[in-house]
């Protein structure tokens, strides 16, 4: 997509910065980025975190395909040029809210260490949490929340990730939660314990 970048003239110099909201909201921000096949369970963890987090004290966002799709990016689809730009899009809101002091929890599918990477090039690398829900492809299929991947399967959904679309495995992920036998909770608790450190702010 082309850029119309040279007439415009972004204000760099706030009066406030992301330290000073941090300070006020008494957390360090992070962007939590959840990638795994449709049906993983990214979204139910997503929803697991913020409830628990919102307890804890932490001031918590969630970003959800299902969610900004039918919003913001409801003019992308599912080739690789749509799910590029739709995780370009979700990669810049995120970094508006990690410069307002806010955690960031993004819920994608993400399939590709391309897409995984640009989001992380415009969130910055040091902020950029990437949690694999690795669950295989057979139990997504099991679980079926959507019916999509029946779907998928009769050939009435094109491109579909893992079936008829690539999934590639994040190959060194700063944390992996594998959900086939366990329960939510365990799951989300998983990712709690690796989370709270990282964003609790140091008294
Ligand atoms: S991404 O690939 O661009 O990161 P995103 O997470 O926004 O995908 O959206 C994925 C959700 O859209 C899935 O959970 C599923 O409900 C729905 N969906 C519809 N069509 C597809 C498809 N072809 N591939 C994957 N997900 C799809």
């Amino acid at each position: 997509m082309k850029s119309h970048g040279e007439h415009i003239h972004p204000v760099f110099d706030q009066l406030l910065s992301r330290t000073d909201k941090e300070s006020l909201l008494h957390q360090k921000a992070k962007v939590i980025w959840l990638t795994g096949l449709s049906g993983s369970g990214k979204t139910t963890i997503a929803k697991g975190l913020e409830a628990k987090l919102h307890q804890k004290g932490f001031l918590v966002m969630v970003l959800d395909g299902d969610n900004v799709r039918a919003g913001i990016n409801n003019n992308l689809g599912f080739s690789d040029e749509d799910r590029t730009e739709n995780i370009r899009r979700i990669a810049e809101i995120s970094k508006l809210f990690l410069n307002c002091g806010v955690i960031a929890v993004c819920s994608f599918v993400s399939p590709t260490h391309k897409i995984r990477s640009l989001a992380a090039d415009i969130i910055g690398n040091d902020d950029f949490v990437e949690v694999y829900v690795n669950t295989p492809v057979e139990e997504c299929e099991r679980r079926d929340v959507k019916g999509l991947y029946a779907k998928a399967k009769k050939g009435e959904i094109k491109d579909f990730t893992g079936i008829t679309a690539p999934f590639e495995a994040p190959k060194n992920p700063a944390f992996e939660v594998k959900t086939e036998n366990k329960t939510i909770d365990e799951s989300v608790n998983e990712v709690m314990n690796f989370i709270v450190p990282q964003i609790k702010m140091k008294r």
